[in-house]
């Protein structure tokens, strides 16, 4: 093994103890659009997952910082992450396919998330436990709140910045170290992340990447019961293999959605929904867990709606990522795409009608409006990643939250209406983390808590509820 002093600009090992290293075992990366090797990275073995939760582990135990310390610290990763937007931006670009105008919005969310966690580094707090019950009248009581250890992070392709952020900076204001393993796919914006961590001032051994193929890395960092938790984002399948490989210790875990949007014969401004729910499901080749993929449509405004959507839909560019008027870049990969390709085949073969887009070109899938979908149709009933849309009559808003409920995922929901009575009664019976009203699914602000129920997983992020997760309350007691 063996330090590398004069890095290639590209090319990242494994960040241990503050340093960049390697043992020579590499995967590629490339550009998602020209499908050319961009950079190597590192390929852990056990041994050097091992070493990087070795050092993590000891760092927790021997450094400290202080809240204000934590709070410099990722408020400067948040200054040079603005220095660098565009060099940042356009590798978002290569390694994503991410289209360039998105790009720019995910690293202005990075930096959002980086400075609110910053922030929450300085309102940590426990709560005063009144202790009133008979014979404790000489005791006072409150809790702290402590970190918990080493957080082993998993991170997804689709968000590598915001999302790894969301794990890394809300761990690191709370007191943690971190172990990071990015995903296969998109790991170099990962790796800048480290460089500007370290920039900005944070102490070797706080953060250490350890990259890797496939699931291996990944295990290996789940089996060291030195990791007092983990926090994924990806597939619901990986996250239960997380759970079951995890026993009693902490997991976050956002995994996936069939994100539904109810559009009322009452909603404010079609014309604006139609825009939000056709945009926001091709958004980033449709490659988000909250991305719009099933909408339901009062039938009175039904033919408008879809209409409407086709329109817009057609006034998309889709293509080369790097152009700033590109709206839809590939997806993450060819086999991803034609995953996608077979399932709208599929759905056709089994009655559903392709009212625009269909088709794929190598990596990227048309937009696509799919209408006369049914229920069991995998684009339906599964989380389809990929800029499809159903767009699904109903004459009885009853029915409509029942078909909206009728998943195994639990994310978010869109509501569109002007009924105020209506609007509360969605947050009462709508089975999701979170009820989104006149605006889509997709929404997402930084800040707030982001999580399902069901298959979408267990768990917080927005840094204050990210910290609540990363940190263990403790109980203090004095006897008077
Ligand atoms: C996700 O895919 O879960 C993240 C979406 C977002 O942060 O906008």
């Amino acid at each position: 093994m063996s330090t590398i002093e004069n890095r290639k600009s590209n090319f990242y090992g494994h960040f241990i103890n503050g340093q960049w290293i390697s043992d020579h075992n590499t995967i590629p990366v490339y550009n998602k659009y020209t499908r050319e090797e961009i950079s190597q990275v590192g390929n852990a073995s056990r041994k050097v997952v091992s070493d990087a939760i070795t050092n993590a582990f000891e760092t927790f135990q021997t450094k400290k910082l202080d809240m204000n310390q934590r709070y410099e610290i990722l408020m400067r990763a948040a200054e040079i992450a603005k220095e660098r937007k565009e060099e940042l931006a356009s590798l978002l670009v290569q390694e994503v396919g991410k289209v360039l105008k998105d790009a720019r919005g995910e690293i202005d969310r990075g930096i959002q998330t980086l400075i609110a966690s910053a922030e929450e580094a300085k309102r940590i707090a426990g709560t005063g436990v009144p202790l009133g019950q008979p014979g404790n009248e000489n005791k006072m009581a409150f809790t702290i709140r402590v970190p918990v250890g080493v957080i082993g992070a998993i991170t997804p392709f689709n968000f590598p910045f915001n999302l790894t952020l969301h794990k890394v900076a809300p761990a690191l204001a709370a007191g943690n170290t971190v172990v990071l393993k990015p995903a296969e796919a998109t790991p170099l914006i990962a790796c800048k992340i480290a460089d500007i961590l370290a920039k900005a001032g944070l102490p070797a051994g706080f953060l250490n990447v350890v990259n890797g193929a496939g699931r291996e890395a990944g295990q290996f960092l789940l089996e060291d019961e030195r990791v007092a938790m983990y926090t994924f984002t990806g597939s619901p399948g990986v996250g239960r293999q997380i759970k079951s490989s995890t026993g009693i210790r902490k997991v976050t875990l956002e995994l996936g959605n069939n994100s539904p949007n109810i559009i009322h014969k009452d909603v404010p401004d079609l014309d604006k929904a139609v825009e939000l729910c056709v945009t926001r499901g091709y958004s980033n080749a449709g490659q988000a867990c909250i991305s719009v993929q099933r909408i339901y449509v009062h039938r009175d405004i039904y033919q408008s709606f879809v209409e409407k959507a086709e329109k817009v839909a057609a006034s998309l560019k889709v293509g080369d990522p790097t152009d700033s008027a590109t709206d839809i870049g590939p997806m993450i990969s060819e086999k991803e795409a034609k995953r996608a390709e077979e399932w709208i085949h599929e759905a056709v073969r089994q009655g559903a009608k392709v009212v625009y887009g269909g088709k794929r070109h190598d990596a990227i899938i048309e937009p696509t409006i799919l209408v006369d979908v049914t229920a069991e149709m995998k684009v339906v009933c599964q989380e389809v990643f990929a800029p499809v849309i159903n767009i699904i009559p109903f004459d009885d808003i009853k029915r409509a939250f029942e078909q909206a409920n009728d998943s195994t995922f639990g994310l978010q929901v869109g509501l569109f209406t002007s009924d105020l009575h209506l609007a509360m009664r969605a947050a009462q019976d709508l089975h999701f983390g979170g009820v989104i009203i006149n605006d889509v699914s997709t929404y997402r602000a930084d800040v707030m808590p982001y999580g399902g129920v069901k298959d979408s997983g267990v768990g917080k992020e927005g840094p204050h509820y990210a910290i609540q997760e990363m940190t263990d309350e403790k109980l203090v007691v004095i006897n008077l």
